[in-house]
């Protein structure tokens, strides 16, 4: 194994964003915050709430959630790397935070350290997509929300845009290297094969039975579809360093271990000014999930 932190940890802070400041930057203030406060304003957090944000990754809604439970408010952050636990426990120690989280190594669907009834909140972003058995960590957050409890989720969609665009290749048309781009899909595809792995094997309705069948009392699911033709021009070093999602190899990775040298260079002719020049379609397809847990009937606003 090589050394350094787990591809989690890599993904998050550096390779999604292509090791690029500037798109980090952008992508914070243009979507991941904008989520952030959704998935927060949809939990309908009150003071002194205990908050559990599953898969929490570098604390994007856990730290959202500390700043807006105030003084009495608790978090417990909660992941399968212990190199993001880490990298988050020094950021509340820097914030001087630490005595309002606890930090869980944990996945989503066995949340053995977190006691039955003992969170007001459950919140997770971009988590179950990697999660096998969503059914099991639906019931996981039923069984540590106390009555009345809240979950609030938010999660892409895959399922429902992946397969429109058969000529695309990351949202660029790559109709005259056809070939080409279908090997670099197969390296892709033998990694996580589409309808199979759990990124691209459920969709929105899938959400809402799993929340159904854990026992939640009320769902409520939003479904956001966005199309754009054209996408945010990006350096072609940027686009090379960059992965889709933390399990699969970088864009420049995945080229040259599908392709010869010439193919590679080939594939690059068409391919970098569509990327430079931003010529591309961008379709997303994203759910907010809340669902609460039945009070007793005495308890029940
Ligand atoms: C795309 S990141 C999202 C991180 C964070 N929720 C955010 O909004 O930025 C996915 C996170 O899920 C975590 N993760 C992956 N598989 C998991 C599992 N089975 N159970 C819990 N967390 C998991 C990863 O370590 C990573 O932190």
């Amino acid at each position: 194994m090589a050394d350094g932190p787990d591809r989690w940890h890599q993904w998050l802070l550096n390779v999604r964003f292509g090791g690029d400041a500037a798109s980090r930057e952008k992508q914070l203030r243009t979507f991941l915050y904008p989520v952030r406060d959704t998935v927060l304003d949809k939990a309908q957090l009150g003071p002194g709430d205990t908050l559990l944000d599953i898969g929490t990754g570098d604390g994007l809604i856990a730290f959202g959630a500390l700043e807006r439970l105030g003084s009495s408010g608790r978090v417990i952050f909660s992941d399968i790397s212990q190199d993001l636990l880490d990298h988050c426990r020094q950021a509340a120690t820097a914030e001087g935070l630490l005595d309002r989280c606890r930090f869980v190594l944990a996945p989503a669907d066995a949340l053995a350290s977190v006691a039955d009834e003992s969170v007001d909140v459950v919140t997770t972003r971009s988590v179950l997509i990697y999660v096998a058995d969503k059914a099991a960590a639906l019931r996981e957050f039923y069984r540590v929300l106390k009555p009345a409890g809240r979950a609030s989720l938010f999660e892409p969609i895959n399922a429902a845009m992946s397969p429109l665009d058969p000529d695309f290749f990351a949202g660029y048309d790559v109709t005259p290297v056809r070939a080409l781009a279908d090997k670099v899909e197969a390296l892709y595809e033998s990694i996580q094969p589409r309808g199979k792995d759990p990124m691209g094997d459920f969709d929105e309705r899938d959400l809402v039975r799993h929340a159904l069948e854990a026992g939640f009392a009320e769902v409520n699911l939003e479904l956001r579809v966005s199309v754009k033709n054209h996408k945010e021009p990006a350096r072609w070093e940027q686009f090379l360093s960059t992965s889709g999602n933390p399990l699969i190899p970088t864009f420049g990775a995945a080229i040259d271990a599908a392709l010869s040298p010439r193919e590679a260079a080939e594939f690059a002719g068409h391919l970098r000014p569509l990327v430079e020049s931003g010529t591309g379609r961008e379709r997303m397809a994203l759910a907010y999930l809340t669902a609460v847990k039945d009070a007793p009937p005495g308890a029940r606003a």
